[in-house]
C-alpha cells in the first residue's frame, strides 16, 4: 500500500480568502472523482468555517464549475435536533448551499440527529453509507472530507476524552457532548482516515494556540491529530488569524497563497 503522501499547509489571507481557496479544492477533488468513477463523495462538517466554504460554492462562479448531479454529500457530523432547527449541520448547508444549487434531493446524505435513541440513528446513518457506498464491511471510502477544528483541539462531533477517540470498529457514532448539553453522531476515525483527500478548514485567531500546538508540537494531544489519512492526502487550510501564534519556521512551511495565482 503506497503510504500518504505527508500533510500540505495552505495559508490564506484571511477566512474569505481561505474559503475561495478551499472551493478551488473542492471543484477539482469532485471533477477529478466524476472523471475517475462518475460520481464523487463529499462528507462535510457543521460550523461557521465551512459555511463560508458552502457559500462560496453557491456563487455564480463555483455554481457553473460543478456537476452536481454527480455529486453526493454526507455528514461528518450532525447535532442531535431535528433539521429545521438552528443548531443542525444539515440545515446550515441546505441554507448556505444546498437551496441555491441544483444538487438533486436524493443526493444528499443527511444524518438523522432528531431519531431516538442516537445510537439506532448512528446505525441508521451506517446502513445509508454501506447503500450509498455498495459496501458491506468495507469501509466507505469519501472523494473529500471537510473537516473544521475546535479550539478544544476537536473534529467532527469527537470531543476531548471521548471514547469515540478509540473507535476502531463503528463507522459512525452517537456521542454526548457534556460542555455543549449535546447529543452528536458522528463518523468515526477509520471512516475519516480511509478518504482520498481530508481538508481541515481553521480559521480565525481564537484557534491560534490549538493550530499552533498540533502543527508544533508532538502527536496525539488533540482529536484532530488522530486525522492521519491511511492513503488519502491531508491538507491542513488556515488563515493569517488562525497562523499567527506559529513561529516563524513553521510558519514558512506553509505554502503561502496568493489570490488569483494557480
Ligand atoms: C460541528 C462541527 C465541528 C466544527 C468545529 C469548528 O458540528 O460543530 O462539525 O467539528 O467543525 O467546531 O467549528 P467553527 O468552524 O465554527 O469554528
Amino acid at each position: 500500500m503506497v503510504p500518504a503522501p505527508s500533510p500540505k499547509w495552505l495559508l490564506a489571507s484571511d477566512a474569505d480568502h481561505l474559503a475561495r481557496e478551499a472551493a478551488k479544492i473542492v471543484m477539482e477533488s469532485v471533477a477529478s472523482a466524476v472523471a475517475a468513477r462518475k460520481v464523487a463523495t463529499v462528507a462535510v462538517s457543521g460550523g461557521s468555517t465551512p459555511k463560508k466554504l458552502f457559500e462560496t460554492l453557491a456563487d455564480e462562479y463555483h455554481k457553473s464549475r460543478i456537476a452536481w448531479d454527480r455529486l453526493h454529500i454526507f455528514f461528518v457530523d450532525e447535532r442531535g435536533v431535528p433539521p429545521n432547527h438552528a443548531d443542525s449541520n444539515y440545515g446550515m448547508a441546505k441554507a448556505a448551499l444546498f437551496s441555491k444549487v441544483p444538487l438533486p434531493e436524493s443526493n444528499i446524505h443527511r444524518m438523522t440527529g432528531e431519531m431516538l435513541p442516537p445510537a439506532e440513528a448512528a446505525k441508521a446513518y451506517e446502513s445509508t453509507l454501506r447503500a450509498s457506498f455498495k459496501v458491506d464491511k468495507s469501509i466507505p471510502v469519501f472523494d473529500l472530507i471537510l473537516l473544521g477544528l475546535g479550539e478544544d483541539g476537536h473534529t467532527a462531533s469527537i470531543f476531548p476524552k471521548m471514547e469515540a477517540l478509540e473507535e476502531t470498529a463503528k463507522w459512525v457514532m452517537a456521542t454526548y457532548v457534556e460542555k455543549l448539553k449535546s447529543n452528536r453522531l458522528t463518523l468515526t476515525f477509520p471512516v475519516l482516515n480511509a478518504a482520498r483527500r481530508a481538508i481541515f478548514l481553521v480559521a480565525g485567531k481564537s484557534k491560534a494556540p490549538v493550530l499552533k500546538d498540533i502543527l508544533t508540537q508532538g502527536p496525539s494531544r488533540y482529536p484532530a491529530q488522530r486525522v492521519n489519512l491511511t492513503t488519502g492526502e491531508l491538507i491542513w487550510m488556515f488563515d493569517q488569524a488562525a497562523a499567527s501564534e506559529l513561529p516563524p519556521d513553521v510558519r514558512f512551511k506553509a505554502l503561502h497563497l496568493v489570490e488569483g495565482k494557480i
